[in-house]
């Protein structure tokens, strides 16, 4: 891909900064990153102070395609190197055991380590940049803890304009909107022998499609499986109370908060609603591919028009909308209640 010259001086001074220890973010094909040497712990824990996120979470290290991921992880099992052909670069994040000399920081201490090639030009070309391609950027999304993560540059500006001002956040490419919008699908391929590999978290690439490739069912979170802070009940949540609604009660449900003076922002795949009782409202695509992509900007969109509460018309149950269900079942978990209670009240 050709660059403007604006963009590749800004991904060569982004490289460098990050060399020095400072933070970038960055646009991914699945949502931004905000990103740090994975190499230098007082840089890695740095993008915790910035994100505010408790420091036994790990992060995923971004690799250029060309990386040698031996020098990351102690051991690359022929499935996991299968998944690796079929879906690199991609919106796919493997755990594997971290490599001895790896600092334990990028993955809160735990003896993994999560490891993707991100399929974005501009991910690329910075971490083709970095250290000559041959260093990781840890990178969380680029947003605080809990937050709906960043699918455009303007959404981390939003979420960080001290650190931004400050220049603690040295840099914020701007790659356009992310192409899946949602973040990457995470298997653990680290403990194979004694539980197969296990779906830590569901995304674009699909359940279906990863069995494709292995041949062997992938499993269900179990116990002890690794921590992922993604996968907390409470996440990716947009400050205004976001409730799922089935579609044969939608209309009943809008009514009824309007009738009690509550202000109510919906997404819904019908574009026939009473539109005037509303404070904003989107149209939800048919497809889940389309729906991903636009997920975290629109309800960013309606976390910004005060309304009382966002209504989401529930979702097809089926496995090709997993990932977007998950996401959508967290950012709701903590306004649990708050429905029933306004139509109480
Ligand atoms: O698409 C993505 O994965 C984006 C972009 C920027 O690449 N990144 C992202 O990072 O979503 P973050 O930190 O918001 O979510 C990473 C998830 C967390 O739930 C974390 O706990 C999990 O990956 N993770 C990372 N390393 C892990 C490890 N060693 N074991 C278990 N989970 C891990
Ligand atoms: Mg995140």
């Amino acid at each position: 891909m050709n660059f403007s010259l604006k963009i590749a001086e800004q991904i060569e001074v982004a490289a460098l900064a990050l060399e020095q220890g400072a933070l970038v973010a960055f646009p991914t094909e699945t949502v931004y990153g905000l990103g740090a040497d994975a190499e230098n712990v007082e840089a890695v824990a740095n993008i915790y102070r910035a994100k505010g996120r408790p420091s036994n979470h790990p992060v995923i290290v971004h690799v250029a395609p060309e990386a040698d991921i031996r020098h990351w992880v102690s051991e690359v099992p022929a499935p996991a190197q299968a998944l690796i052909d079929a879906f690199w670069p991609g919106p796919l994040t493997l755990i594997l055991k971290r490599a001895p000399h790896i600092p334990d920081a990028v993955s809160g201490g735990q003896d993994t380590l999560g490891i993707r090639c991100p399929s974005h030009p501009v991910a690329q070309a910075l971490l083709r940049a970095f250290k000559h391609g041959k260093g990781g950027v840890a990178a969380p999304s680029a947003n605080k803890f809990g937050h709906v993560s960043p699918t455009k540059a303007e959404h981390v500006l939003e979420e960080f304009p001290e650190e931004v001002a400050s220049r603690m956040i040295a840099a914020v490419l701007d790659g356009g909107q992310s192409d899946v919008g949602i973040e990457s699908t995470i298997v653990d391929m680290s403990r194979l022998a004694s539980h197969g590999p296990v779906l830590l978290r569901p995304g674009h690439i699909t359940v279906k499609q990863l069995e494709q490739v292995l041949g062997v069912t992938v499993n269900a979170p179990d116990q002890a499986a690794p921590r992922a802070s993604g996968t907390l009940e409470a996440h990716y949540a947009p400050s205004t109370p976001v409730a799922l609604v089935a579609v044969d009660q939608l209309d009943a449900t809008i009514a009824m908060l309007h009738a009690k003076g509550k202000r109510v922002a919906v997404m819904a795949y019908e574009a026939h609603r009473d539109t005037e009782k509303l404070q904003a409202w989107r149209q939800l695509n048919n497809d889940p591919i389309a729906y991903a992509h636009d997920l975290y900007a629109d309800l960013r969109d309606l976390d910004h028009v005060q309304a009382d509460i966002i209504l989401v018309e529930a979702l097809p149950t089926t496995r090709e909308w997993q990932g977007v269900a998950d996401r959508l079942r967290r950012a709701a978990f903590d306004s649990q209640g708050v429905l029933q209670a306004m139509l109480g009240a």
